[in-house]
């Protein structure tokens, strides 16, 4: 399979991450490392610490503390999940309970915020400000991001170019920062870190599109998180977007009405408009125009097993529905 060949590439360092991860969860108080332990043992892809493994590698880079920046950046990432499944109301993620559903609204945002300070006083260990620049300006991007979503809950008008915005702040932000800071870690020349840069947005984006379609077309057991839960918070995603659009007046009213209310009960008539339409087909091009954005980045970076794995990466990102 495609992804174990990416993990193979650095499975010693992977592994190495993974037991820094542990390590770095500790704390006094009992119920902090209990949910954090929790959220973080339940796994998770971990995608965003190989991106870091893999792009300071193909940069050159040949020391140690891409370890330290890959669990920063899982610890971003693993705080806002916690958030994130608050506001959402979710209740499943990684295939189990989340936090919320188990502890409770409070100890979830609580212990989120621990992960985050925790992520920056690991950052601070690495001693170096550019990379303390990008990681704190993508959390604050994030955060926005988030903010931007939940304003245009239950708003059908969401444009596609407004939707864009959402996503690359929301979820694309990161895996930019992880490939940037990545190079930035290993001295990147400034042609190689732009390349990396990009490279990680264009992922991120193709990767939260297919997020998208997966909402509608994909299986719980796999995802370990529910499907139909978009629309069910009344989130304007690209499918619906295309849905409205290209919809006769009365499928597109429909589906207007379903964000408008939210909930499941229209699941399966919003599901038979988004398939007439050709909606997730729809996005599904779109994430396949990100991946191979993504993919020309690469095409500035010397040769290496570690952007041979980056190149998988692009194919695994849109892969993910069969
Ligand atoms: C979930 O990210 C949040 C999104 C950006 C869709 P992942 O799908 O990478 O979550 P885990 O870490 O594998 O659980
Ligand atoms: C997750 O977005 C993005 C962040 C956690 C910042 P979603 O709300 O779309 O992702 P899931 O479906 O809960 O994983
Ligand atoms: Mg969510
Ligand atoms: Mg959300």
């Amino acid at each position: 399979m495609t992804a174990q060949r990416i993990h193979d590439t650095v499975a010693h360092d992977f592994r190495r991450v993974n037991e820094l991860i542990i390590q770095r969860l500790a704390s006094d108080v009992p119920l902090v490392e209990k949910i954090a332990q929790y959220i973080i043992e339940s796994g998770g892809k971990r995608l965003r610490p190989l991106l870091v493994l893999l792009s300071s590698q193909a940069a050159g880079y040949r020391g140690d503390d891409h370890l330290k920046l890959a669990a920063v950046i899982e610890f971003l990432h693993t705080a806002t999940l916690l958030h994130d499944d608050v506001v959402d109301t979710s209740d499943m993620r990684r295939g189990r309970r989340t936090a919320n559903a188990r502890w409770g609204n409070a100890p979830s945002v609580l212990v989120g915020d621990f992960l985050y300070a925790r992520a920056f006083e690991m950052m601070v260990e690495l001693q170096s400000l550019p990379v303390m620049n990008v990681l704190s300006h993508a959390t604050a991007v994030i955060a926005e991001g988030e903010v931007m979503q939940l304003v245009n809950v239950r708003n059908p008008d969401l444009s596609e170019e407004q939707y864009m915005t959402v996503i690359h702040n929301k979820t694309a932000m990161l895996f930019e920062a992880a490939s940037h800071t990545g190079a930035l870690l290993a001295g990147a020349d400034p042609e190689q870190e732009q390349a990396l840069k990009d490279y990680g947005k264009h992922l991120g984006l193709a990767f939260q599109l297919v997020d998208d379609v997966l909402d509608y077309r994909g299986d719980a057991d796999t995802m370990g998180k529910n499907v139909g839960d978009d629309l069910a918070e009344g989130k304007t995603t690209l499918p619906l977007i295309h849905a409205m659009a290209h919809g006769s007046e009365q499928e597109s009213n429909l589906v207007r009405q379903a964000i408008r209310k939210g909930g499941l009960n229209d699941l399966s008539r919003v599901l038979t408009i988004v398939q007439s339409t050709g909606a997730l087909d729809y996005t599904m091009d779109k994430a396949r125009e990100q991946a191979r954005s993504a993919l020309a980045c690469l095409d500035s970076l010397q040769d290496s097993t570690y952007c041979g794995a980056l190149k998988l990466l692009t194919e695994v990102a849109v892969a993910r529905i069969s």
